[in-house]
């Protein structure tokens, strides 16, 4: 069902000090910080060969992000993102084994423009999935 890892997302304290890491540390490439309040975050994305990594930081009141980084003080994994052909389907299929959609279970337009939803942590290896429509 699912395909190619399309992002993992780490929430970082501070975005330029992620992104320097990634950027001067690590050699790869990475985006100027581009705001998404509609998503309650600022991210850079670091451009890898084969996937991205999202360096998420909070930005707004109500981000999603806040509380993980109250938790995680020095920020960590926040999740993983899998392509799927058809997210309905998935949807479906994932739930007739009893797999929980966090939220309505309707999908939701993401940071890329795509039909996007997350499964709850504790059904999948105690790791949040985010499944994006390719
Ligand atoms: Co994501």
């Amino acid at each position: 069902m699912i395909g190619k890892l399309n992002h993992v997302a780490i929430v970082v304290p501070d975005l330029e000090k992620g992104a320097d890491l990634y950027r001067d540390v690590l050699g790869a490439q990475v985006s100027e910080p581009m705001p998404l309040p509609e998503h309650g975050v600022t991210t850079v994305f670091v451009k890898l060969e084969n996937t991205k990594i999202e360096l998420l930081h909070p930005l707004g009141e109500a981000s999603p992000v806040s509380r993980y980084l109250e938790r995680h003080p020095q920020g960590g994994v926040h999740h993983i993102c899998y392509e799927v052909a058809d997210i309905t389907v998935a949807r479906d299929q994932l739930c007739q084994t009893g797999a929980r959609v966090l939220g309505e279970g309707e999908p939701s337009i993401g940071a890329h423009g795509k039909p996007v939803l997350f499964l709850h942590p504790a059904d999948f290896c105690g790791t949040l999935i985010e499944l994006e429509q390719a």
